[in-house]
């Protein structure tokens, strides 16, 4: 389907039966053995962050295999205690997925899993996404599985607190723009501008991305370029984060990443309280992240909260979606709460109890807002379902009502694309989509 391709309702799908039935179709046929493929086409392998949004859909209609969602994508944790944000199938030839594990080179690395791997990270939505599969079904099968992850999740926190707090501020930095899963967003765009790189890179290698979705809904072939210098940088160093501070091309602080590595902690609190584990150290951490955020992301100038760029040592000035995630954080203070709720009802990001567009991924007053383009203006389920869970926890049930009925509408008019077009609704990037699938049953069942 091409972008100004705008399918009225898709046969029979629009009422939420059908709808679910759609979602529960899409995720059947993209299981893979022990986990959910995000798109059998464009990102045919294991990755982490859709594996966290996949088991929260799951849990609605095959809890077993969110289970084993988690479960697979734990297996591959390495001995660091960090998840890796790819997770390669290796029934699945080389070329299947670019950059493969010939880039990542895994192997090589003391205390990577057996099966190879990316050597990068996602936000750590995981903890929730278990605390809201057992919350489906509690029962003692739930809290059995509870259990097992617990020290596996416990463990991804530590590995983010010691090895990625560059600045010892007590956030977490992110080392590439894909850790960020808003690759391409301008808030990049000011540190991805300091890594040197040139598009001709890229004659040397294959991209498979644009084989499967039009290029000009894609990152381009500079910012690849740029993408695999930093993936050459810290595979140079073997991924082994000492090196950081002194000696890496990107170093971000998101407030995505560190609303969820939060969010982490109260959920593990939960899942600790739960299984006979003592929550008090994760709801003490959990205040101290949000403390941290408020502290250095949060720019009283423009309300919302902004990247910090290490290498530069200022806040990113572009106002995108990343800004609103710390809602999502329950022991966040009413001033900061009160901001954003601004933030997300103004012209630049539309939210409101009947939204006549959905929730763009940058404001779409700036100049260089760009609606197809991935994470440069499109409208993505997993974003809108953080914001709207932040809306719902901190008291803004119209809101939240409104933003839930934007993401179904989507859902209905295009199916379960990647991303749609933020005005017209249009489906881009992939069809049949997992985390769109997943986000989408637990919308319903809201
Ligand atoms: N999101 C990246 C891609 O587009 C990989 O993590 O391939």
């Amino acid at each position: 389907m091409t972008a100004d391709a705008v399918p009225a309702r898709i046969g029979g799908t629009a009422e939420p039966a059908g709808l679910s039935r759609l979602a529960v179709a899409t995720l059947d046929a993209n299981w893979e053995h022990d986990h959910t493929v995000p798109s059998r086409t464009l990102y045919p392998h294991q990755w982490s962050w859709d594996s966290a949004f996949i088991a929260i859909g799951l849990a609605h209609v095959r809890l077993g295999r969110a289970w084993r969602e988690l479960a697979s994508l734990f297996r591959a944790q390495w001995a660091d205690g960090r998840v890796p944000h790819i997770v390669f199938n290796p029934a699945l030839r080389v070329g299947a997925y670019f950059p493969g594990p010939d880039l990542w080179r895994s192997a090589d690395v003391p205390g990577a899993p057996g099966v190879d791997t990316s050597g990068l990270v996602q936000p750590p939505v995981h903890a929730l996404a278990a605390l809201l599969a057992y919350r489906r079904v509690p029962d003692q099968s739930g809290l059995a599985a509870l259990r097992r992850l617990y020290p596996a999740l416990v463990a991804q926190q530590r590995y983010l607190a010691e090895r990625r707090d560059v600045a010892g501020d007590g956030l977490v930095c992110v080392v590439h723009p894909w850790e960020s899963g808003l690759d391409n967003s301008p808030a990049w765009d000011e540190p991805m501008a300091a890594v040197h790189a040139e598009a001709a890179v890229m004659r040397a290698y294959r991209r498979h991305d644009t084989a499967h979705a039009d290029a000009a809904h894609r990152p381009t072939d500079l910012d690849y370029a740029r993408y695999l210098a930093i993936v050459a940088a810290y595979r140079g160093h073997g991924y082994a984060d000492r090196h950081l501070a002194d000696d890496h091309p990107f170093l971000v602080e998101c407030p995505l990443f560190n609303a969820a590595f939060g969010s982490a902690e109260h959920a593990l609190a939960d899942i600790a309280r739960l299984t006979g584990f003592d929550p008090g150290p994760h709801r003490l951490r959990a205040d101290r992240v949000t403390e941290a955020l408020v502290r250095r992301l949060y720019d009283p100038v423009t309300g919302t909260f902004q990247p910090r760029d290490l290498r530069a040592g200022r806040l990113i000035g572009a106002r995108t979606v990343l800004g609103l995630a710390p809602l999502l954080l329950p022991n966040l203070p009413a001033r900061q709460v009160d901001a954003l709720v601004v933030e997300a009802t103004s012209a630049r990001f539309g939210v409101a109890e009947r939204m006549d567009r959905p929730l763009p991924s940058y404001d779409r007053t700036a100049p260089d807002f760009e609606p197809l383009r991935y994470w440069r203006g499109p409208s993505w389920l997993n974003i809108g379902w953080l914001v709207r869970r932040g809306l719902t926890v901190h008291g803004h049930p119209e809101l939240a009502a409104g933003l839930r009925r934007s993401m179904i509408d989507l859902v209905a008019g295009a199916g379960c694309h990647e991303y749609f077009h933020p005005d017209t609704g249009a489906g881009l990037g992939s069809p049949a989509f997992g985390w769109t699938a997943a986000l989408l049953l637990d919308l319903l069942a809201a």
